[in-house]
């Protein structure tokens, strides 16, 4: 037998190996000690008084689910199929700028991270790596996260590029023809080291982020390049440029989810950036049953913002997502061992969520209803 001293000691040691972490919490707080503070700050942070932010994940708390039991759970099946792609689970990768920030692989470890777990990777218009650097990196279904440029010859380049190369589709992202005010990058005027650049273009402004600001280096850039006139005549513009199905991320209203659907959207992502642009706008898993509800089911409609558990999948499916959308968490594996780190992240929610759906009584997605997620607070759900 141990001396207890010894068995005490054991019992209290720190973690050492990024596989030690338990959950995605653990996975931040590893982050966190590996990254600069200005990239922690970047990737962590949100807009304003952070209300939005918050919320998203504690608006999960807010819902109970309502287990089966008694339900043979020997086949179990947790993938579904997005615009013709069979995916090992509805978890997919949110499109997030600046990977050499976390490893110096950049976008091209988070690609075949997300080839090994048979899912999808959507890549940021911010990203440090080229489309077409990502798309040799590692097969597999990509998606391409586009923001419209006031030059449209730029913005048409991007989509060219994208569906030449073999990308599946186009997430618009509809919410930010401005940046929301994050004051934690005003404060670090936030920047890209200077042998960093935007991965999509070779040089010049459209390659850097200005470092010579009193705000953030991000927010000028977008300020000067983006086009604040985004509105539906782009979508419509755009449906006339690529064959490639185009979903629209940042929806929060029931109403625009129609409209989107009306103006020829083929996929609806309800995110409210991580919390990073209107800070209070309302959590997403608070409106998703509004918009799916307005959607009718003629096109899928997916969910970011605040998933850090098996159990937020769990209930975004049970309120009427065909997938959901992860962020930061890819981040923080990314920037505690790379590839390898993203890839975990993706495999410890892959094992939460099925877990999840055996505790709950569901051998496959279609099992998980609306009747088994229930509000505490009865105002979001019916
Ligand atoms: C550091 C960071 C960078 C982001 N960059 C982009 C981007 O370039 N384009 C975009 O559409 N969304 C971007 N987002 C928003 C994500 O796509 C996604 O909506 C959000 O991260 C989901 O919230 P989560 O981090 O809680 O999962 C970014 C988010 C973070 C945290």
């Amino acid at each position: 037998m141990l001396p207890i001293a010894q068995t005490l000691s054991d019992m209290t040691q720190t973690t050492t190996n990024a596989s030690d972490c338990l959950n995605v919490f653990e996975y931040e707080a590893r982050a966190k000690t590996s990254l600069a503070e200005m990239a922690y700050d970047y990737y962590s942070g949100g807009s304003w008084d952070e209300v939005t932010l918050r919320e998203n994940c504690s608006d999960f708390s807010k819902l109970s689910i309502m287990p089966h039991m008694l339900v043979d759970l020997t086949q179990l099946d947790m993938s579904t199929e997005l615009f013709g792609s069979k995916i090992s689970m509805p978890l997919i990768i949110a499109p997030t700028a600046f990977h050499q920030l976390a490893t110096a692989d950049g976008e091209r470890a988070t690609a075949r991270a997300a080839h090994r777990a048979g899912t999808i990777m959507t890549l940021s218009t911010l990203a440090n790596c080229s489309i077409e650097e990502v798309q040799v990196a590692a097969p597999g279904p990509k998606w391409f996260q586009l923001y419209v440029y006031k030059d449209r010859e730029v913005t048409k380049d991007l989509v060219q590029r994208a569906e030449a190369n073999g990308y599946e589709a186009l997430a618009l992202t509809v919410d930010s023809p401005i940046l929301g005010r994050r004051e934690k990058d005003v404060r670090n005027r936030f920047c890209l080291p200077n042998n960093f650049r935007l991965g999509h273009f070779d040089t010049g402004p459209l390659a850097n982020l200005p470092d010579d600001v009193a705000d953030s280096g991000l927010a000028a850039y977008i300020g000067s390049l983006y086009d604040t006139s985004l509105s539906w005549k782009h979508v419509e513009w755009l449906s006339e440029i690529t064959k490639l199905p185009i979903l629209l991320k940042g929806i929060l209203r029931a109403d625009d989810a129609a409209l989107g659907v009306k103006n020829g959207a083929a996929g609806i992502i309800v995110s409210n950036h991580g919390g990073r642009q209107l800070d209070s706008a309302p959590s997403t898993i608070s409106v998703l049953s509004e918009v799916v509800e307005a959607v009718e089911g003629r096109v899928p409609v997916l969910l970011d913002s605040g998933i850090r558990r098996g159990t937020d999948i769990f209930k975004a499916i049970g309120l009427g997502a065909k997938a959901v959308l992860t962020g930061r968490p890819i981040l923080w594996g990314l920037a505690t061992n790379g590839e390898q780190g993203a890839y975990e992240v993706l495999e410890m929610l892959r094992a939460e969520f099925q877990l999840t759906m055996q505790l709950a009584g569901c051998p496959t997605l279609k099992h998980i209803t609306p009747d088994m997620v229930r509000s505490k607070t009865p105002f979001w759900c019916k």
